[in-house]
C-alpha cells in the first residue's frame, strides 16, 4: 500500500494560532519513519500552500476567514484527489478541522458514495446560521452534507455531497443545541461518550463499521485529536473533559484497520503551542499508524 502525506498548515478555521504548526510537529514526531517501517511506500510528502494570514471581515462574523478557508479547501481537495487517483492512501495532516472540507471535496471527486467516520468531541455540524463562534472548524460536516449555504460543490472538483446515512460521529460530548436537534431529527449515527461508556468501544466500532460499509465505495476517517481525553491530548484548541482514552482510541483504530476498508484519513487540531512537550503530536503519530494497521504482535 502506498501512503501520501499531505500537510495543511492552517489555523484560520479555528481562529486561533498554533494549529498551522501541527503538520510539522507530527512529522517531527516520526510519522514518515514509522510509516515506512511498517512496510508502506511513502509516495509523497507535500505541503499545501494555503493562506497563512488573513484579515477578519467584521461584516462576516458568522463565517470567519471564509475566503481563506475556501481557498485552502480547494488546494487541499486538488492534492487529495490526485492522491486517490494515483491509488495511494491520502493521510492529511491539519491544521484545524476546516481542512476536512478540502479532504472531502477531493475524495467526493473520486468516490460516489463515501462513508465518513468523524472522531470528535464536537459535532462540527454548525452552519452560518447556527454557529455560536463563527469558527468554520465547527462546520465541516454540515458543509459536506449540504446543510449550509457554502456547499462542498462550491469547491472546484468536488463531487456529490456526503449522505447523512453514511456518517458516524464518535466521541461527542459537546454539542450545540442545533447540532443535537439535527442529529435527533435526521437520525445521524452519533456514538457519544455516554454510548462508549455504556456499550464499550468494541461494540460501538462494530456498529459504526457496519454503517459506513453499507453500499459505500470508500471510507474516510476524520480524526479530531480533541476526541481524546485532554489528560492524554492537551495540545488542542477546544479541549473537553471526559474523552476517549488511550486504549479505547487504539482499539477503535485497530478494529478499523482490520476491516481493510478505510481509504483515507485526516488528523486535525493538533496545536503544539498548547501541548505538553510533544505529547499530542506523538499521540497523533500513534493514531495514524494504528489506523494503518500497526499491531502489538
Ligand atoms: N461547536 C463549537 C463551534 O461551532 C466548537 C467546534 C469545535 N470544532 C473543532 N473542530 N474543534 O464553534
Ligand atoms: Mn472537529
Ligand atoms: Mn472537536
Ligand atoms: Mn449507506
Amino acid at each position: 500500500k502506498r501512503v501520501r502525506l499531505i500537510s495543511v498548515p492552517f489555523w484560520m478555521g479555528g481562529s486561533r494560532a498554533g494549529t498551522e504548526l501541527g503538520p510539522e510537529s507530527i512529522i517531527q514526531s516520526g510519522l514518515a519513519r514509522q510509516i515506512r517501517s511498517m512496510g508502506f511506500e511513502l509516495v509523497g510528502n507535500s505541503e499545501v500552500n494555503c493562506p497563512r494570514h488573513g484579515v477578519l471581515d467584521p461584516k462576516q462574523p458568522k463565517t470567519k476567514y471564509f475566503p481563506e478557508v475556501k481557498e485552502m479547501s480547494g488546494l487541499v481537495g486538488e492534492q487529495v484527489y490526485r492522491a486517490v487517483m494515483a491509488d495511494s492512501f491520502p493521510l492529511i495532516l491539519g491544521g484545524d478541522h476546516s481542512v476536512s472540507i478540502g479532504s472531502l471535496a477531493g475524495l467526493t471527486g473520486h468516490y460516489d458514495n463515501l462513508g465518513v467516520i468523524w472522531f470528535d468531541a464536537h459535532g462540527d455540524l454548525n452552519t452560518e446560521e447556527t454557529t455560536p463562534s463563527g469558527n468554520m472548524h465547527g462546520m465541516p460536516l454540515a458543509i459536506a452534507m449540504g446543510l449550509s449555504k457554502f456547499k462542498l460543490s462550491d469547491i472546484p472538483g468536488a463531487g456529490p455531497l456526503i449522505k447523512k446515512e453514511n456518517v458516524v460521529i464518535i466521541g461527542a460530548r459537546d454539542l450545540d443545541p442545533y447540532e443535537k436537534e439535527f442529529i435527533r431529527n435526521e437520525g445521524i449515527a452519533c456514538f457519544s461518550m455516554h454510548d462508549i461508556d455504556r456499550l464499550g468501544m468494541k461494540a460501538v466500532m462494530e456498529k459504526a463499521i457496519e454503517i459506513v460499509s453499507k453500499g459505500t465505495d470508500g471510507v474516510h476517517v476524520s480524526f479530531d485529536m480533541d476526541c481524546l481525553d485532554p489528560t492524554e491530548a492537551a495540545g488542542v484548541g477546544t479541549p473537553v473533559p471526559g474523552g476517549i482514552s488511550y486504549r479505547e482510541a487504539h482499539l477503535a483504530l485497530e478494529l478499523l484497520a482490520e476491516t481493510g476498508r478505510v481509504t483515507s484519513m485526516d488528523i486535525v487540531e493538533v496545536n503544539p503551542l498548547l501541548d505538553v512537550g510533544m505529547r499530542t503530536s506523538r499521540l497523533a503519530v500513534e493514531m495514524a499508524t494504528s489506523l494503518l494497521g500497526k499491531r502489538i504482535i
